[in-house]
């Protein structure tokens, strides 16, 4: 495993094809500076290429998911400063992720820590969690796709009163408008988190990638065009050899043997 020094990187033994990844400045509550943005694309980099991985985890400690951007290194950042740094380029990269992300979140997840939970394709939460774009009090917007992201979850008038009046989610709300998959007591979000990255990574991967990129496509695009995108893809899986175990399996009533081709 490649040595970190803002996150830590594991496959824990207990869950098989699963990456984890633990953002680790518990000092500045996971703030994310740019060796952090840096260490965690390369880690969602390897663990993507990794044949033996099929979904990764991403969390932070009990306290903390992420505070959101370190704002001791922006307060005198111009705008030239900003784009030159390129730390918004890290969501994009988590976008681009082909396999599963899952965050597991408990504590405090703002800013750009919130935006990174939402980046993932699912998010389970500890009941202490909380999920806020505090953004406003520091004379500035959500600049990771907050604004985009929360409003697509949670509807127009509740994603106002979050972004323009740092109104803070618990993680119960955030169960009850569909931001979050699941609560779970704090002893056990991380555990879950990785029993259900374990479950998804033991399924046909090529299937899983395209219907990652499918739902994706939901938030991305008209329906027309979603739709049709996801016809091709439905045709396409006619041709991988999973398809033809699955639906076998099926028909000879035995668990289908996934091969990823
Ligand atoms: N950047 C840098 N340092 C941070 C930080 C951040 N975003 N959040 C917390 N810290 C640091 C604190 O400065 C403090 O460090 P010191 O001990 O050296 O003073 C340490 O973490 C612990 O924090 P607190 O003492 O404040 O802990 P608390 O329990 O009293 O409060 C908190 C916790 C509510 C999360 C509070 O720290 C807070 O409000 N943090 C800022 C959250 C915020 O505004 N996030 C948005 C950032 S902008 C952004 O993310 C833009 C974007 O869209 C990409």
């Amino acid at each position: 495993m490649t040595e970190y020094s803002t996150i830590i990187t594991e496959i824990p033994a207990d869950y098989s094809r699963v990456g984890l990844i633990r953002l680790n400045r518990p000092k500045a509550l996971n703030a994310f500076n740019s060796t952090l943005m840096q260490e965690l694309a390369g880690a969602l980099n390897d663990f993507d290429a990794d044949e033996d991985i099929g979904a990764i985890v991403i969390t932070g400690s009990e306290r903390a998911f992420a505070a959101g951007a370190d704002i001791k290194d922006m307060t005198g950042a111009s705008p030239v400063d900003m784009l030159q740094r390129e730390h918004l380029s890290l969501f994009d990269k988590i976008r681009g992720v082909k396999k599963p992300v899952i965050a597991a979140v408990s504590g405090w997840a703002l800013g750009g820590g919130s935006e990174l939970a939402m980046s993932c394709d699912m998010i389970v939460a500890s009941e202490n969690a909380r999920f806020g774009q505090p953004e406003i009090n520091l004379g500035i917007i959500p600049g990771a796709g907050g604004t985009q992201r929360l409003t697509r979850a949670v509807g127009k008038a509740l994603a106002m009163e979050v972004i323009l009046n740092d109104r803070t989610l618990t993680a119960q709300e955030a169960l009850n408008y569909g931001l979050v998959n699941r609560v779970m007591p704090i002893e056990l979000y991380l555990e879950e988190a990785l029993k259900l990255a374990a479950e998804v990574a033991a399924r046909a991967p090529i299937a899983i990638r395209l219907a990652k990129e499918a739902v994706n496509q939901a938030y991305e695009t008209f329906l027309r065009e979603g739709v049709a995108d996801e016809r091709r893809a439905f045709y396409f899986l006619f041709s991988t050899e999973d398809q033809k175990e699955g639906m076998q399996a099926f028909i000879e009533k035995r668990p289908p043997e996934w091969k990823g081709k």
